[in-house]
């Protein structure tokens, strides 16, 4: 399926071609489609008369940067030694049944982005997963079901 081409004019617009702010450019894109799809970074290319390979190299090199598609919701399971030992591999697994993805991939209805890091830095609260950046701690397999089955908006919702 195409991208709106219409939204990366307006963003390439906005920013004009001020090789400084290719930066936020890209960021801006990486924003509205969650990810920085070739087509948009072709179109920067051409209009901006940049290299194609230099916008690739930025996209390569800044972490907060996707060059696949991501999900409107990100769940993230920690595998860190601490969380390891309480249970994450279950932890994992179970994500991975309930969502049909595995770790890395994105769910075909674009909804969730499912992700392993080695830690989130609150190992006394193991086995730990995150969910659009919220943080649930000593979870179970039974705790994860519940959290994955409800829509992420609901949680949101709780912690605001
Ligand atoms: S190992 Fe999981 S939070 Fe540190």
């Amino acid at each position: 399926m195409g991208i709106d081409l219409e939204k990366v004019d307006r963003i390439i617009e906005k920013y004009g071609n001020d090789a400084t702010l290719c930066l936020e450019l890209l960021q801006e894109i990486n924003g509205t489609f969650r990810y920085l799809p070739r087509e948009a970074l072709v179109r920067v290319a051409e209009k901006n008369r940049t290299p194609l390979s230099q916008l690739y190299a930025m996209a390569t090199f800044y972490k907060s940067f996707n060059l696949t598609p991501r999900g409107e919701h990100e769940v993230c399971v920690c595998m860190g030694t601490a969380c390891h030992v309480r249970g994450a591999p279950r932890i994992l697994e179970r994500a991975e049944e309930i969502l049909g993805i595995r770790a890395g991939e994105t769910s075909a209805d674009g909804k969730y982005t499912l992700q392993t890091v080695n830690c989130l830095g609150a190992c006394a609260l193991g086995p730990l997963v995150t969910v659009d950046g919220q943080y649930h701690g000593k979870l179970n397999t039974a705790r994860v079901e519940k959290l994955l089955r409800r829509s992420p908006d609901e949680d949101a919702q709780e912690h605001n």
